[in-house]
């Protein structure tokens, strides 16, 4: 298959090119750059730096190529960001995503897979998180991917494209040779690193009275590159039909239990400042993954949180300052 992929610099784009590449096929990455790198892309993947909403680059690459699928990660990624900036979230990942579908049926391109987010469902009223649990984002970035996904069935209704969005909850880890490098970073496990890497003195730890196991937050973290696989047996999906499936664990654990973990991966003290709560996190953020094992036929390799965190802590030693470009 010739696949075009979105965000092919990214976190975890970049581990899916290496993915699609290393099961044989053609791959046709176009990024923007804003917040990908170069230095992460597979050198067999033929590159186009570009916007997606530019209508000129992305008229060229359809006309240059017969896709037969286009993977979506484009897009602005901070939730905190998205409530200060909600028009700059929306421009980006719903007209982004529009443009891009648009494409797709001038050039008759009919499978389509969608990096959407757990942040559509908003605070849960209870877990496991399944897909028919209520939608109801609480910030521009949760809301700009329920409305991509909210689009997708009519784009099927008139042009028979079909579609699959994958609600990614935390992913976390690396792979030998991609690992994630987010400019600022929000998310808990490489903000942990940073301490045993000598390049932050202590993590800031938020909120310590919520009502979970340890008063921490409880999330569910997903290896790379089991969210990664899971793009490739998506794109098998589409051939036949249209879904939607929550990518996740299935397990939660506290930020207590993986600053825990670090300090035994890393074999360092990693001390801690607490803070008060931030406003809009939820407790706990755990999801149900079996609609995705029963229909995608997904299975997940890593399910131990020190083989995550290990794996992500031998990235940040190869990569101290990340990826230089
Ligand atoms: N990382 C997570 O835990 C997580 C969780 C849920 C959902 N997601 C979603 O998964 C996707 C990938 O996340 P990531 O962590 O790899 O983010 P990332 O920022 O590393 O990757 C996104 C890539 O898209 C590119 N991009 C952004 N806007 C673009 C545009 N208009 N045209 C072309 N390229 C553009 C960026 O340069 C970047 O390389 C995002 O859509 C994100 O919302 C991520």
């Amino acid at each position: 298959m010739r696949v075009l992929v979105v965000g092919g610099a990214g976190y975890i784009g970049s581990v899916t090119v290496d993915q699609l590449v290393a099961s044989g096929h053609a791959v046709t990455v176009i990024d923007s750059l804003v917040g990908g790198h170069t230095s992460a892309l597979n050198p067999e993947c033929e590159f186009t730096q570009g916007d997606i909403r530019d209508e000129a680059v992305l008229g060229r690459l359809f006309a240059a190529h017969t896709f037969d699928a286009v993977i979506n990660y484009g897009g602005y990624i901070q939730a905190g960001e998205s409530v200060q900036q909600p028009g700059r979230y929306f421009a980006n990942n719903v007209a982004g995503a529009i443009d891009l579908l648009n494409a797709m049926v001038t050039y008759d391109v009919k499978r389509f897979v969608f990096s959407s987010s757990a942040a559509v469902y908003g605070e849960p009223e209870s877990v496991p998180i399944a897909e028919d649990a209520p939608l109801r984002p609480v910030n521009p970035y949760g809301e700009s991917k329920l409305m991509v996904e909210r689009m997708l069935p009519w784009y099927e209704s008139r042009f028979g494209l079909h579609s699959v969005s994958l609600r990614y909850f935390n992913a976390a880890g690396a792979t030998e040779e991609r690992g994630e490098d987010h400019r600022p970073e929000t998310h808990l496990i490489p903000n942990v690193l940073q301490v045993p890497l000598g390049k932050s003195e202590s993590l800031a730890l938020y909120g310590t009275d919520y009502p979970t196991r340890d008063g921490t937050c409880v999330r569910d973290y997903i290896h790379v590159s089991d969210l990664a696989a899971a793009h490739l047996l998506a794109l098998d999906y589409s051939e036949k039909g249209s879904g939607v499936f929550n990518l996740a664990n299935g397990v939660g654990f506290t930020n207590r239990e993986v600053i825990e973990s670090a300090r035994r991966v890393t074999d360092h003290p990693i001390p801690v400042s607490e803070g008060p709560r931030r406003p809009g996190d939820p407790a706990e953020l755990v999801a149900s993954n079996e609609r995705a094992r029963a229909e995608l036929g997904w299975s997940i390799e890593f399910d131990e949180l020190d083989a995550i965190v290990g794996s992500a802590w031998r990235w940040h030693q190869s990569h101290p300052d990340g990826y230089q470009d």
